[in-house]
């Protein structure tokens, strides 16, 4: 049994105590509670399992897991450890099988998870071999549920949690589908090392204050201000939110000039503005939609960028952020050619969000030596409901809100 040691203080969760960030008991705890308890980890894209056969290696948390399609068209996911001495099952990245063996010493699953051979079972010439009584039924990795929302695969090892529509929320549902509402292919994808706990960058993605002050990018442009039309929607539970924004020209003021903030900077002209056109997909008119699930999920969509992003804790003071990018499958050549251009606006190198890729270990740099003493999450209120405005940090008190619960250091106990 892992024992909690994070004293929660203050009012709501508008003060996080900066210990959630380096305890490595913390981190353990989360790995059984959250990602291994009643939540859905993102696994994959339904896309990039195309046929019977094909599968990915992916993570819910730090365990790994083995996602792949079978025969019967169904997606089947399962732990990728051997149940003999537990090495990886699946070592590629992604392939075609039809089945799977352990290089180790070569005992055998299908692609449901199933056990179905080990080695010289029955010994060699009479000698050695596994006992009678050995039932290869009774042994095998972890099986996860499997659920599908709009080509978003996602698994759980949890019975309890709610199915994934009602996971999600109508709210949040009907925000997914308005990108994902067709097809899609996979354009490009990378990899990015953060130096920090993965929670500061699932706050940092909740974060619509930060986004036009930390990125010059998007405010010298004109992406995003706090100034144009937008707003931030949480969902009940507070673990799932969309921030969106319009580009609106008519929307540029001093506010920022008048604060002498660092982000609006009229020294900075691209030579190349084509980076920035694009084409309207959508009669809304929203031109940037960030969106995130419990714990690790992130769908994008800056202008015509698309993309979902899996966040991943590799120990306490580390992360995986996978990015994997997408175009429909139905897009014209020019389409295509702007999403592959704009998405030099994300990613490690990003022209907005490789800001997003230091700032995380700015804070775990920061805060050593101070485990005793909190951040200030207040901006807004100590609420975390939805916004209309996107100067507050109510997504980022929802994120803890839901955190808490999953982690049984909900306020009552800390009365
Ligand atoms: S560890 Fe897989 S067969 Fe031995
Ligand atoms: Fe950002």
């Amino acid at each position: 049994m892992i024992e909690q040691v994070i004293q929660w203080k203050g009012a709501g969760n508008t003060r996080i105590p900066y210990a959630l960030y380096v305890d490595g008991q913390t981190g353990a705890l989360e790995q059984e509670r959250i990602f291994r308890g009643e939540v859905w980890n993102y696994l994959c894209l339904a896309a990039e399992l195309p046929e019977a056969g094909s599968y990915r290696t992916s993570f819910a948390g730090e365990t790994p897991v083995v996602v792949v399609r079978d025969s019967d068209d169904e997606i089947y996911a399962f732990e990728n450890r051997c149940a003999h001495r537990g090495a990886l099952i699946a070592l590629e990245k992604s392939g075609k099988a039809d089945n799977f063996q352990c290089v180790y010493h070569a005992w055998s699953y299908n692609r449901q998870g199933d056990l179905t051979g080990v080695a010289f079972e029955k010994g060699v010439k009479g000698q050695g071999g596994m006992p009678e009584h050995f039932c290869k039924k009774e042994h095998g990795p972890r099986k996860l549920r499997v659920a599908t929302f709009c080509g978003l695969v996602f698994g759980s090892f949890s019975e309890d949690v709610p199915d994934i529509e009602d996971y999600l929320g109508a709210e949040i549902c009907e925000r997914i589908e308005r990108v994902l509402h067709k097809p899609v292919e996979v354009i490009g994808r990378f990899t990015q090392a953060l130096p920090n706990n993965w929670k500061l960058y699932m706050e940092n993605v909740k974060d619509s204050y930060h986004a036009s002050l930390l990125h010059m990018f998007f405010t010298t442009f004109e992406l995003n201000r706090l100034s144009q039309k937008g707003g931030v929607i949480v969902d009940e539970t507070g673990g799932h939110h969309v921030s969106f924004s319009v580009i609106d020209p008519g929307a540029k003021d001093d506010t920022y000039k008048d604060q002498a903030i660092r982000s609006d900077n009229e020294q900075y002209r691209l030579r190349d503005p084509s980076v920035l056109s694009g084409f309207k997909e959508h009669d809304d008119g929203v031109t940037l939609q960030i969106l995130s699930v419990f714990p690790g999920f992130v769908l994008q969509q800056i202008q015509n960028c698309l993309a979902v992003r899996q966040v991943l804790p590799k120990g306490i003071h580390r992360t995986e952020l996978n990015w994997t990018y997408i175009g429909y499958a139905d897009d014209t050549a020019e389409q295509r050619k702007v999403r592959l251009k704009q998405a030099n606006l994300v990613g490690p190198a990003g022209f907005i969000s490789m800001e997003d890729g230091a700032v995380g270990g700015f804070v775990q740099r920061g805060i050593a030596g101070a485990t005793d003493m909190e951040a200030v999450v207040e901006m807004g209120g100590d609420h975390s409901g939805s916004s209309e405005g996107r100067a507050t940090e109510t997504s980022v008190r929802g994120f803890w809100k839901v955190y808490r619960q999953h982690m049984g250091q909900t306020q009552e106990d800390k009365a």
